[in-house]
C-alpha cells in the first residue's frame, strides 16, 4: 500500500498542477482516483457519470489540439498579465493555462468526465458530476500524482464527443490531466475564510472568536 496524506493535507496542498513528467500513470493508481470518484454523492444517488481514460497518444493529441484552439480563442486573446505582474498570481496562473493549452497531449493520461442526462429535480446540470471530480483530484493528490479540472475542450465538445464515441445524450463535464507533477506549489491563494462567513446574516463578517 503506498504512502498517503490525510485528508486535510490533501486539501490544502491541492493545486492546479498542470506541467507533469513522463512518468507513467499506472493502471492500478488509475483504478483508485476512479473508484474515489464513485463514492461522491449525486442527486438521488443517480450516479451519472462515466470516465473515459485517454492514454492513447493520437488520440491524446486530437484532444489537444481541440483544447489548444479554445486556449487562442478565449484566453489566448487577452493580453498576457507581465511576468512581474502586481498580482504574482495571476501572472503565474496564467502562464500556467497557457502551458497546458499547448502541451495537453504530454500528461500521460487524460480523463473525460462525462454526466448522462441534465439537471434532475432542482440539481442543476455538473452538480452531480463536480463532487466525484474532486474526489478524483483529491486522491490523486494523495497518491502524488497532480491534476486539473478544465473545461475548455467544451468550445469543441461535439468534435471530442465524435473522437471519444461519446453517445448524443451524454454530456462531458470536465477533462483532466492526470500525471506526476512537475515545479513546486506553494498553498493555494484563496481569500481568508473570515472574509466569505457570513453569520446569521449576509454581509455580518467576524473573526475565528466570536470576541475578536
Ligand atoms: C469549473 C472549473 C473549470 C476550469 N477550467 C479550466 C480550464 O479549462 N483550464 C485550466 O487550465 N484550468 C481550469 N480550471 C482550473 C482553475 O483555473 C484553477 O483551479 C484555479 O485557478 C485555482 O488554481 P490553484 O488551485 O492552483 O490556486 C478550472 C477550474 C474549475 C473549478
Amino acid at each position: 500500500m503506498k504512502p498517503t496524506i490525510d485528508v486535510f493535507e490533501a486539501i490544502g496542498t491541492l493545486r492546479a498542477m498542470r506541467r507533469s513528467s513522463d512518468e507513467p500513470v499506472s493502471d492500478d493508481d488509475l483504478w483508485t482516483i476512479i473508484e474515489a470518484a464513485t463514492m461522491a454523492p449525486s442527486g438521488g444517488n443517480r450516479q451519472p457519470w462515466n470516465f473515459v481514460v485517454i492514454r492513447d497518444p493520437e488520440t491524446k493529441r486530437h484532444i489537444g489540439e481541440y483544447y489548444r484552439r479554445a486556449w487562442d480563442e478565449t484566453y489566448g486573446k487577452l493580453p498576457a498579465p507581465p511576468p512581474s505582474s502586481s498580482d504574482e498570481g495571476l501572472g503565474r496562473a496564467y502562464r500556467s493555462a497557457e502551458h497546458l493549452a499547448h502541451h495537453l497531449a504530454d500528461a500521460p493520461v487524460l480523463i473525460m468526465v462525462t454526466t448522462r442526462g441534465a439537471g434532475f429535480g432542482t440539481s442543476p446540470t455538473g452538480s452531480s458530476i463536480f463532487p466525484a471530480v474532486q474526489n478524483l483530484m483529491l486522491a490523486a493528490r494523495a497518491l502524488g500524482l497532480g491534476s486539473t479540472i478544465t473545461t475548455l475542450h467544451r468550445m469543441y465538445e461535439a468534435d471530442v464527443k465524435k473522437l471519444l464515441a461519446i453517445p448524443d445524450d451524454v454530456e462531458t463535464m470536465a477533462l483532466i490531466p492526470v500525471g506526476h507533477p512537475r515545479g513546486r506549489f506553494g498553498p493555494p491563494r484563496r481569500v481568508p475564510v473570515e472574509e466569505v462567513v457570513f453569520w446569521e446574516k449576509w454581509g455580518t463578517t467576524r473573526g475565528r472568536k466570536p470576541a475578536e
